[in-house]
């Protein structure tokens, strides 16, 4: 009886946390620059595993839309967006393209938790090596090694 009321009060929460309105409205909104991609193929290769979380023109899968699932896939894309956005390259704020080829390097990019969803964003070792050229050819490339140590003052652009 108790794994019943259980599994009821579980449903009751499922349901209730769907009201809430956070990661909802899924907007893309207007490209307003691009990048000059150093190749077409840098730049399947982040269509394929970057996309998105980094450029306006994300595809919303189905499980974006069902809480808790939908709040993180927000965050996700609000904070990848935020940091470095291919469609809005040439805004005011900074774009962090130039860290771009160390991340995928050093294994941070893309993020795990994206990849069981998106088989397509696992890159072989020869693609994720095309990858990081296609990257520094066309971003540049900032070793930022020391940035991530402990402790060591990260110098801060916004706020
Ligand atoms: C599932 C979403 C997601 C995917 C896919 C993804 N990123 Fe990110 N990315 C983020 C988020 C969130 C942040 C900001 C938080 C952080 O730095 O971890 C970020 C930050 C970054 C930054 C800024 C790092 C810094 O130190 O400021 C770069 C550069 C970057 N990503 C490059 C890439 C590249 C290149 C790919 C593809 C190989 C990729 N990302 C794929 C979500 C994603």
């Amino acid at each position: 009886m108790n794994f019943v009321k259980f599994l009821g009060g579980a449903a009751i929460a499922l349901a209730a946390i769907q009201l809430v309105p956070y990661g909802r409205d899924h907007t893309n909104p207007p490209v307003t620059g691009e990048p000059k991609w150093d190749s077409p193929r840098t730049q399947e290769l982040f269509n394929r595993a970057c996309k998105d979380c980094h450029s306006n023109n994300t595809v919303w899968p189905w499980y974006s839309s069902v809480a808790p699932a939908s709040w993180l896939t927000q965050l996700d894309v609000s904070m990848g967006r935020e940091a470095f956005n291919v469609s809005e390259w040439g805004r005011p704020e900074e774009n962090e393209g130039e860290k771009a080829a160390e991340e995928v390097r050093k294994g941070k990019m893309p993020m795990v938790i994206y990849l069981p969803a998106h088989p397509e964003a696992k890159l072989n070792a020869q693609e994720k090596e095309e990858l990081v050229n296609g990257l520094v050819a066309t971003f540049g490339d900032e070793k930022n090694e020391k940035k991530d140590a402990k402790g060591a003052a990260k110098p801060k652009d916004k706020d």
